[in-house]
């Protein structure tokens, strides 16, 4: 209800405030000080973002929240607290939080990073699925890219908290992150909306060198094929993400990065052509026999027919014809 919504949005905008607080002043937020140092990033970078710390003991922050007035069964139903043997303990300790906010700027989660080995917990913890935090819809950076993604007709979708960040330093402010889930349809649907259906709106996407996220956006845009004609995929040199590139080799190889992009449906038609061996006749056919049918299920005639093109080309058919008629006998 929207009573609810709103006693939660206020929780998470004084638990935000908290975790700025604590990283800010708290002498055991060292670790997550020294942290974000090591990451490039600035105390300037950090107050951007919102960055915050998680104190060690088990109910710092639900002491807090009490104190202002949070009933325990609003706390629970927050995700802010979990369940403990007497009553609730806060849910995050010991870690660095990134404060997920809407596109309207109301925080209704955290991503939050472990700092500490004895801690036995995943390395990223994310709030849980609450009324107000819905992990497939929500995307990490959404409120400070808007604008940005709505003026160039672009977003750059990466995968991690701290790659938003060192896009958005680098320059790259259109850059957007989905949390802890892959990228999927509720997702698109929020940037459609953003780039107002723009013929000339392009969907970048970096990964890490790991081909997990590489396959989850080949599946994230089958299902919506406009779209995927105007979906690019930036691979980072040496398997880095943009954050540890950016370390690497400062802002500049950010944004050549995303510059040197390739579409989704040549990068999807390589994947699968490269795996033949191009020497031979029967490995060119068997090639072409894979990657025909990829290029056959483009909806749109155009790109279809230019990507088959492009397909004799991979190959290496010199009979481009061949190619184009195969393709459309499949289609
Ligand atoms: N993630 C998650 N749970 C995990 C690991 C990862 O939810 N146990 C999500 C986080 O949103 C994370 C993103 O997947 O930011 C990318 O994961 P990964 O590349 O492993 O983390 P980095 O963001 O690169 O974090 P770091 O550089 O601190 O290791
Ligand atoms: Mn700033
Ligand atoms: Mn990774
Ligand atoms: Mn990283
Ligand atoms: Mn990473």
């Amino acid at each position: 209800q929207r009573g609810e919504r709103i006693r939660l949005v206020e929780a998470h905008k004084i638990a935000a405030q908290f975790y700025i607080e604590q990283l800010e002043n708290s002498p055991e937020a060292e670790t997550g000080r020294a942290f974000l140092a090591e990451r490039g990033f600035d105390q300037g970078a950090a107050q951007h973002f919102g960055v915050g710390y998680s104190p060690q003991g088990w109910d710092h922050l639900t002491r807090f929240l009490r104190g202002k007035g949070f009933s325990d069964k609003e706390l629970i139903l927050s995700g802010l607290s979990q369940d403990g043997r007497r009553g609730p303990i806060d849910r995050f300790r010991g870690r660095l939080m990134w404060p997920i906010r809407e596109i309207s700027g109301d925080v209704v989660g955290f991503g939050a990073r472990k700092l500490y080995e004895s801690d036995n917990g995943p390395k990223y913890l994310n709030t849980p699925e609450t009324g107000i935090y819905k992990k497939s819809q929500v995307l990490y950076g959404i409120d400070l890219a808007k604008k940005e993604i709505a003026k160039a007709s672009r977003a750059v979708v990466v995968e991690g908290y701290t790659d938003v960040m060192a896009c958005h330093l680098a320059g790259v402010t259109t850059a957007i992150a989905t949390c802890g889930t892959a990228f999927g349809g509720d997702h698109i649907k929020i940037l459609r909306r953003l780039l107002m259906d723009n013929a000339t709106a392009e969907v970048i996407f970096t990964f890490d060198g790991d081909a997990a996220g590489q396959k989850a956006a080949l599946r994230a845009f089958e299902d919506d094929q406009k779209f995927a004609a105007e979906t690019s995929i930036a691979i980072t040199p040496g398997g880095m993400d943009p954050c540890e590139l950016r370390l690497a080799q400062g802002d500049d190889a950010v944004q050549k990065l995303v510059e040197t992009r390739t579409p989704l449906f040549e990068f999807a038609i390589r994947q699968v052509v490269l795996r033949h061996n191009l020497e031979t006749p029967a490995g060119r056919a068997a090639a072409l026999d894979e990657a025909a049918p990829i290029v056959a299920g483009i909806k749109n005639v155009a790109i279809q027919h230019e990507s088959a093109v492009q397909l004799a080309g991979i190959v290496g058919i010199l009979d481009t014809q061949f190619v184009v008629k195969r393709v459309a006998q499949l289609a």
